[in-house]
């Protein structure tokens, strides 16, 4: 039997202690995730460089998403510029307010990630979310619902799906 000296033993069981609290099978968070299709294929087509662990795929998840709300605001703006009625401006004007509060809310996921706040983080990105239906379905039920032609639909839906992701992953690192 080889014999290791102590403190490396201690240093083994702390790494295992530490990795055993963090390991979740990826497939967990593809199961609970509103889309499992779209949360597999959107983490396994993460690059190289990004490791599969949680925390990794967190922070990929938020810098990807915030990505993609930069560019809608831009978008929802160059949109509400062109409206051509009172409808398609309401509807425009309505998701750019929505917006702002979506771009509040990625920066406190990012300044809560860092820090650890997991059920801030969580409160966040469900926020997120909301805030889409509000633009897509309006702020109240019976609202008439705008038939958006333009790309939008098609943004709203990846950055909904990816904030469901990181309140998923999320759970699972509080
Ligand atoms: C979202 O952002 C990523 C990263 O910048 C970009 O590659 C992707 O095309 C964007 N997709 C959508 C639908 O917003």
């Amino acid at each position: 039997m080889i014999h290791f000296p102590s403190v490396t033993i201690v240093f083994l069981l702390c790494v295992t202690f530490l990795y055993a609290t963090k390991i979740v099978d990826v497939e967990t968070i593809f199961k609970e995730a509103e889309e499992p299709l779209f949360c597999s294929t959107f983490l396994k087509s993460r690059p190289h460089g990004v490791s599969g662990d949680l925390v990794s795929l967190d922070k990929y998840s938020i810098e990807y998403v915030h990505a993609n709300i930069t560019y809608t605001v831009d978008l929802i703006k160059k949109l509400n510029a062109q409206s051509r009625d009172i409808n398609e401006e309401d509807y425009y004007c309505r998701c750019w307010t929505h917006f702002d509060l979506i771009v509040y809310y990625i920066v406190e996921i990012q300044e809560k990630t860092k820090t650890g706040d997991y059920t801030d983080v969580q409160w966040n990105a469900d926020s997120i979310i909301t805030n889409i239906n509000n633009c897509i379905y309006g702020d109240s039920p019976g609202d008439p619902i705008f038939h958006d032609t333009s790309l939008l639909p098609k943004y709203l839906d990846v950055i909904k799906k990816i904030a469901n992701i990181i309140a998923i992953v999320t759970i699972h690192l509080s």
